[in-house]
């Protein structure tokens, strides 16, 4: 949405901060999500619910036909609520506790993806105890680097996440012989905000280099879910304010070596959500520092944390200044040093009351909310036009 689109007077009334949704841009990325993804028969989206567990926003996901992947039971609960079929529901995550395997039993999600041995048995013995059988897909560990920040790589052998693929034939042959779970397939994912699909295409390489070393033990391969991942524009949200969906599913359409009926499941969070989601917040004060001006919001790393912790990039821009640009740090109020939003960031000059939107929050901004220093969780504006 272009500075002037923001509906600016909508917003005097409203506490700030807020998060503001543009439900128009999610409802086009839903659309170029199913277009994209339908081109291909067997290609099936599940949403990555982490990155906006926003009760609405999840509702409008579950009615445009996406299925849901979770990873805690309060993601399960939350989308089954959302209206997100059983069916369509997947479940992963290093750590499922007993109540939590418990919970996605007794509703029957589709699909566990199991992360060690450890917890295949007791998988298997909850499924056991509740009298039935457990479907089960295995997450590899595909020993792959994203070109993306450490903190968000996950496919390296040196991550907590999956089970090794050198071990996967014995961990198959184990799952073989349980009784109460069913093996439905492997899962893989690389890490998050990946722009350069050389990297989707090394792991459909590895991914086709592990299927066929498993066909030629006989063993079965089952699905495939490649996981997320898929980056977006955070640089030009108004130019690129929709992924790549187009090349992404291409990618694995050309890459991946498929059986004739074999299903590809994708677990997009970011690329769904990000670019519809802006932070909102007003300027409290202009503090001229020693050697630098800043911008101090009301809002902070408790609304937004991916600046603190990853020193990610997310444009700011004044909605209410149309004066020249000048250099400031952007900060928030929380009594951390590392509650900064950007540095020498040239904006439109800024006043006390100033609304300024920090874009692209929509993924991993809400969802990673807290309430440090005690402050009120933030507010949410639905927009439609
Ligand atoms: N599937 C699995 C198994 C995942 O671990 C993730 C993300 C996704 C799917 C969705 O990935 P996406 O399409 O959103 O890249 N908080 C970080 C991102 C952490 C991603 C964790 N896993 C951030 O703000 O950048």
């Amino acid at each position: 949405m272009l500075k002037g689109a923001f509906p600016v007077d909508s917003f005097r009334g409203m506490k700030t901060p807020f998060y503001f949704y543009d439900m128009d841009l999610l409802q086009r990325t839903l659309e170029e999500v199913r277009l994209q993804a339908g081109r291909f028969p067997g290609f099936q989206v599940h949403y990555a619910v982490k990155a906006n567990s926003n009760p609405e926003i999840l509702k409008v996901i579950a009615e445009s036909g996406l299925g849901a992947d979770c990873v805690s039971g309060g993601e399960v609960a939350a989308a089954f609520e959302a209206g997100f079929p059983a069916e369509s529901i997947v479940f992963a995550g290093v750590g499922k506790s007993d109540e939590e395997i418990r919970l996605g039993l007794r509703l029957g999600i589709s699909r566990f993806n199991v992360e060690s041995e450890a917890e295949l048995e007791v998988i298997d013995s909850l499924a056991a105890q509740a009298g039935t059988v457990a479907p089960v897909s295995i997450r590899v560990n595909p020993d792959i680097g994203a070109h993306t920040h450490a903190n968000i790589t996950t496919g390296l052998a040196e991550n907590k996440f999956g089970i090794y693929h050198e071990e996967l034939e014995s961990v198959l042959r184990m799952v073989l012989g349980m009784k109460h779970v069913r093996f439905c397939g492997l899962h893989f994912h690389i890490g998050s905000q990946i722009l350069d699909m050389a990297d989707f295409v090394a792991l459909c390489n590895r991914v086709n280099e592990i299927t066929s070393r498993l066909k030629r033990s006989a063993l079965p391969v089952g699905d495939l879910n490649v996981g997320g991942g898929l980056g977006i524009n955070y640089q030009h949200p108004n130019h690129l304010s929709i992924a790549d969906f187009k090349g992404y599913f291409e990618t694995f359409a050309r890459h991946l070596d498929l059986d004739p009926g074999q299903t590809v499941h994708f677990e997009p969070g970011r690329s769904v959500v990000a670019p519809c989601g802006t932070l909102i917040s007003r300027v409290l004060y202009i503090k001229e520092g020693v050697t630098r001006q800043f911008a101090i919001l009301d809002a902070g790393m408790t609304e937004l944390i991916r600046p603190a912790l990853y020193h990610a990039y997310h444009r700011i821009e004044n909605l209410s200044s149309d004066e020249a640009e000048e250099l400031y740090d952007v900060v928030g109020p929380i009594c951390e040093s590392s509650d900064v939003f950007g540095k020498g960031l040239s904006i439109d000059k800024c006043h006390r009351g100033d609304f300024m939107a920090i874009r692209s929050v929509g993924a991993y901004g809400e969802s990673m909310s807290s309430r440090y220093n005690l402050r009120p969780l933030a507010g949410t504006l639905f927009y439609r036009k």
